[in-house]
């Protein structure tokens, strides 16, 4: 099934401009939003001028402001009439360790990875439903199967919460109408890994975001990508006691 119009959150840079680029390629519509507004006008410019036939609409949206999020949903799916796929894939990796009293740090990631996304899933579940059908995906991360030390133990819980919460909803939905995919994305250049110190095994964003959109139209029910390395490393990274977890951090 060919999945024609395609929201993305997250969409002003990194995986998320990377997967608008691709699904544009592909002859979609396009929905896009982010606060940056300048970056997704400057994305639309972008892909109007290389793929003219496509609809491409955008709308600033700070996924932490829980009212707005339906509001810009229904105004992104009227321009397009109608979504087809929603990609819950806005986030943030910053983050301070635990007992630093940095609370408002942790709280800031969690609230956007996972409080956030759950205010997506509900809105795009209403969408989904009332349309009978729909294709929702979940930008978790490798590191939602492990905590690691540092600065990154509330991104480990977020994404561990938001793919606990697809694999809930993979239970829910199991006869459909709704199909479901947890994407769990091994280390992909964006502006959020240009700013971590883990740079082991990364790949650059083309080859990132060519596994991921491979993956996501496949819509399996959850996928680690890229595949090589990152599907033998999870089951390493289930099993391996917490100490060991350190390079991933
Ligand atoms: N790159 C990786 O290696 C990797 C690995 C695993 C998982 N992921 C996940 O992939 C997703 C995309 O990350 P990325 O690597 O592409 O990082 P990125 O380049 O920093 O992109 C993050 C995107 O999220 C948006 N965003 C952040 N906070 C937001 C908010 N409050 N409201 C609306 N949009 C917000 C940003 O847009 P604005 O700042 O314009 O709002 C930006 O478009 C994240 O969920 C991340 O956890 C990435």
């Amino acid at each position: 099934m060919t999945r024609q119009k395609i929201l993305i959150t997250g969409a002003s840079s990194g995986l998320g401009a990377g997967m608008a680029r691709s699904f544009a390629a592909k002859g979609r519509d396009l929905a896009l939003c982010a606060r940056r507004t300048e970056r997704l006008d400057e994305l639309k410019t972008e892909l109007s001028q290389q793929y003219p036939g496509i609809k491409i609409a955008v709308a600033t949206l700070d996924v932490r402001d829980h009212e707005q999020v339906p509001k810009v949903f229904s105004e992104l799916s009227d321009q397009l009439g109608g979504i087809d796929r929603i990609i819950v894939n806005a986030g943030i990796g910053s983050g301070a360790r635990l007992g630093t009293g940095k609370l408002w740090a942790n709280k800031k990631t969690i609230e956007t990875n996972l409080v956030a996304a759950l205010v997506q899933i509900e809105t795009a579940l209403e969408i989904f439903t009332k349309t009978g059908s729909g294709h929702l995906v979940l930008i978790s991360s490798v590191l939602g199967n492990a905590g690691v030390p540092g600065v990154k133990a509330a991104y480990c819980a977020s994404k561990a919460g938001l793919t606990s919460l697809g694999e809930s909803l993979r239970a829910e939905y199991a006869r459909g109408p709704i199909k479901v995919t947890v994407i769990e994305p091994g280390y992909i250049e964006s502006e959020m890994t240009a700013k971590s110190n883990s740079t082991m095994l990364m790949v650059d964003n083309d080859t990132g975001v060519k596994a991921l959109v491979a993956a996501i139209e496949r819509e399996p029910g959850r996928a680690v990508v890229p595949r090589w390395p990152w599907a033998p490393l999870v089951q390493l990274l289930r099993v391996l006691p917490p100490p060991l977890t350190k390079p991933f951090a």
